[in-house]
C-alpha cells in the first residue's frame, strides 16, 4: 500500500496536566522542521484539548483527543463528548477503539465502527486501534482477531482514516514482537483494508520508546507509531520522532 507522509501519534492516556503542556511547545522546537515530512500529533486527555490545541496553533504539532461518543448529533448523552466537539476545540485526530477502552470499557467492534464514523462526519480523522491479547497470540488467533478487527471496525462510510496495530501484550510493559512479526500482521492489515481505502496509513503501538523507534520504522509497511508512556516527555517523543528515517 503507498503509505503518505509518516504519522507519529502520543497518546497521554488519563495522563498529565494541564502545566504539563509545555511538553508541547519544547517538542514543536525539538522536531522543528521535521514535521514538514513527518506528521507529529499529541493527544492529550479531553479537558485539556483546546487548550493543547491553542497553545499548538503556532507550531507544527497537531493535537487529537482520546475517544469520542459514537453519536454524532447534539443529543441528550450526559458525560459524553461529541466529535463535533473535538473539532471545534482544535483536535485534529481522535484513537477510537484503543484496547483500553475495548477491554475496560468494554467497546464492540460495532460501537468501535460507529465512532470512527461519527469522527469523520464531524472532519476529524479517527485512528482505529487493533490489537490481540496474549492468549490470543498464543492460541493462533492473531490473525483471525486482526483480520475480524479491521473488518468490522473501520468506517464503512470511505474518507481517511488511520489504523493502529497495538498488541494488547505489549502496551504498558517492555515486550514487542519481532519486526518481522510487526511486518507480517500490518501485511495483513494492508491486505484486509484492500480495496476499502485509500492508503490508510498503519502505526505500530505497543512500548515503543526512543531505543527501539528507529528500527521499527524500519519494518516493512510501518507508516509511523501510536506511543503511551513515552509521548509525555518531549525529550523521550522527541527522539522518537528524529529516529524515524524519514527525519534524516
Ligand atoms: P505504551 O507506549 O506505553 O506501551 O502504550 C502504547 C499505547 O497504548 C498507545 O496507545
Amino acid at each position: 500500500m503507498a503509505a503518505s507522509k509518516p504519522l507519529i501519534a502520543g497518546n497521554w492516556k488519563m495522563f498529565g496536566r494541564q502545566a504539563d503542556l509545555g511538553e508541547i511547545a519544547l517538542l514543536a522546537s525539538r522536531v522543528g522542521r521535521v514535521s514538514e515530512v513527518i506528521d507529529v500529533l499529541v493527544c492529550p486527555p479531553a479537558p485539556m484539548v483546546a487548550v493543547a490545541a491553542w497553545r499548538a496553533k503556532d507550531t507544527s504539532v497537531l493535537i487529537g483527543a482520546q475517544d469520542c461518543s459514537a453519536v454524532a448529533a447534539d443529543s441528550a448523552r450526559t458525560g459524553d463528548v461529541s466529535a463535533a466537539m473535538l473539532a471545534d476545540a482544535g483536535a485534529r485526530y481522535v484513537i477510537v477503539g484503543h484496547s483500553e477502552r475495548r477491554t475496560i470499557f468494554g467497546e464492540t467492534d460495532a460501537v468501535v465502527r460507529a465512532k470512527a464514523e461519527a469522527a469523520l462526519t464531524a472532519g476529524l480523522i479517527p485512528i482505529v486501534c487493533v490489537g490481540e491479547t496474549h492468549s490470543e497470540r498464543a492460541g493462533g488467533r492473531l490473525g483471525e482477531v486482526v483480520a475480524r478487527q479491521i473488518q468490522d471496525s473501520i468506517p464503512q462510510t470511505g474518507g481517511t482514516f488511520v489504523v493502529a496495530y497495538e498488541p494488547v501484550w505489549a502496551i504498558g510493559g517492555n515486550a514487542t514482537p519481532t519486526l518481522a512479526e510487526i511486518a507480517d500482521v500490518h501485511d495483513l492489515i494492508g491486505k484486509t483494508l484492500a480495496g476499502r481505502s485509500m492508503g490508510a496509513r498503519i502505526l505500530y503501538g505497543g512500548s515503543v520508546n526512543p531505543k527501539n523507534a528507529g528500527e521499527i520504522f524500519g519494518a516493512p509497511g510501518v507508516d509511523g507509531a501510536l506511543v503511551g508512556r513515552a509521548s509525555l516527555k518531549a525529550d523521550d517523543f522527541s527522539a522518537i520522532i528524529l529516529a524515524h528515517p524519514a527525519a534524516s
